[in-house]
């Protein structure tokens, strides 16, 4: 069987990683990919968000499944082109993929089926939106309807931060079209974490619960990220909260999406703030999160292929969850995330491999003559089991320490938040 996987990233890696591992043996495709997942997939040279070439290469090469990772492809419709010509893929289609394509739409889904968010406003006259900052005050949480590669939502502590970003983003237009329209919304305390399911129509299935880091610095400290490092399960998530999270806010989701007519198939990721008033939902986002996938990918046990086409096909499927840990910390260009520098040569990977209970998914890495070099921001991901989070805390560090590439940086404390709910 011939699978094609969709991206470049980490989370792409784990995917095909653990896809690679089936019965089935698939013959592995990546649609680009990176230096790490070409070792188990054939790279093909088009772009992810190019959709009708996909279409068109998936088609002539009689491609029986495709797994889609990042957001632009679905936003762009690839699930849409695909079905169109009977080609089976997981995802959500252009209208589902809305619901992490515009925020301005997602949160007026939430206000309409009544799933707990911080209350907003949107705005695409700068005027008004200052007003509205001004009466609200600070800290206050401005975001840019549209994708700006995790680059969009501010959180601003000062009232004159929130209208500089405001007058970014609505007068400078510096995400384009996609800072158009603006929310603007509460700011929401507590502690964040990450609930994925996998939907199709009525069913889904909840992946292991994962607690990503998005700031670049140790202590929740600079500007937001990608996600420096994630681990898997989390306390943060009890069986309590997650009993909330299915019943407010996955049915409800579930229960709109089948009133507004949207037909969704593939992975729903929800961005939590734990509240002292429970879960709210900072974002939706319609794919595997990254770094989020790696973790969570390495303690689903099952057959991963053979259960995304029986999903995909409507069957009841069962997760099978590791009772171990798994925690992987990303090491990132000096720049990232404004301006990363590329192009520097990796060393130590080989010895890494080695390495019992350690795992490394590449994100932005690509190869050069003999050597792996740095291409990206967010340049590999270093993961490792335990017994323990400590322990797999542990062993994700020592192995870091036979890596480097000129400038590579990374949080020293990816898991650290969870040892107070863990009590060590
Ligand atoms: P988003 O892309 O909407 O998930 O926002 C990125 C990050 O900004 C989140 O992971 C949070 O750390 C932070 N954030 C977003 N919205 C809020 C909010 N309403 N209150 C507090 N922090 C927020
Ligand atoms: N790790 C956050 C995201 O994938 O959006």
């Amino acid at each position: 069987m011939k699978v094609l996987v969709v991206g470049n990233g980490g989370r792409e890696h784990a995917i095909a990683w653990k896809l690679s591992q089936s019965e089935l043996s698939p013959e592995l495709y990546v649609a680009r990919g990176n230096a790490g997942i070409w070792e188990i997939a054939k790279p093909v040279d088009i772009s992810p968000t190019d959709v009708k070439a996909l279409a068109d290469f998936a088609e002539k090469n009689g491609i029986d499944f495709t797994v889609v990772g990042p957001e632009a492809p679905l936003v762009a419709g690839i699930v849409d082109e695909f079905e169109k010509r009977g080609l089976r893929i997981f995802g959500p289609p252009k209208k589902g993929a809305l619901l992490e394509g515009s925020k301005a739409f997602a949160k007026a889904f939430m206000k309409k089926y009544d799933i707990p968010t911080a209350e907003y406003r949107v705005f695409s006259d700068f005027s008004e939106a200052k007003e509205y900052v001004e009466k609200k005050g600070a800290p206050i949480v401005v975001k840019a309807d549209g994708l700006a590669a995790g680059k969009g939502a501010v959180v601003c502590e000062t009232t004159q931060k929130a209208i500089e970003t405001l007058d970014k983003f609505l007068n400078e237009r510096v995400f384009g079209d996609a800072c158009e329209k603006v929310v603007v919304e509460e700011f929401l305390e507590g502690e964040e974490a990450s609930y994925i399911v996998m939907i199709n129509g009525d069913k889904y299935v909840p992946l292991p619960t994962s607690q990503d880091h998005k700031r670049l610095l140790d202590g929740d400290r600079g500007p937001n990220t990608g996600g420096m490092g994630a681990y898997s399960p989390t306390p943060v998530i009890t069986p309590q909260i997650e009993k909330r999270i299915k019943e407010e806010i996955i049915e409800r989701l579930i229960y709109g999406l089948k009133e507004e007519g949207i037909p969704y198939r593939g992975f729903l990721y929800v961005g939590l703030m734990i509240t002292k008033e429970g879960p709210k939902v900072l974002e939706f986002n319609v794919r595997l999160g990254d770094p989020e996938a790696q973790p969570i990918l390495m303690r689903i046990e099952n057959d991963f292929l053979k259960l995304l086409l029986d999903f995909y096909e409507g069957k009841n499927v069962k997760l099978k969850e590791s009772e171990r840990w798994a925690l992987d910390v990303v090491l990132a260009s000096r720049g990232y995330p404004q301006k990363p520098e590329t192009g520097k040569i990796i060393h130590g990977l080989d010895i890494v491999k080695e390495l019992k209970d350690v795992i490394v998914f590449h994100a932005g890495t690509k190869k050069e003559g003999k050597f792996i070099v740095s291409s990206g921001g967010r340049v590999l991901n270093v993961c490792a089991y335990g017994d323990t989070l400590k322990e797999a805390k542990q062993k994700a560090y020592d192995a870091i320490r036979y890596i480097c590439f000129e400038g590579m940086h990374y949080r020293k404390d990816i898991g650290d938040k969870a040892f107070k709910y863990l009590g060590e």
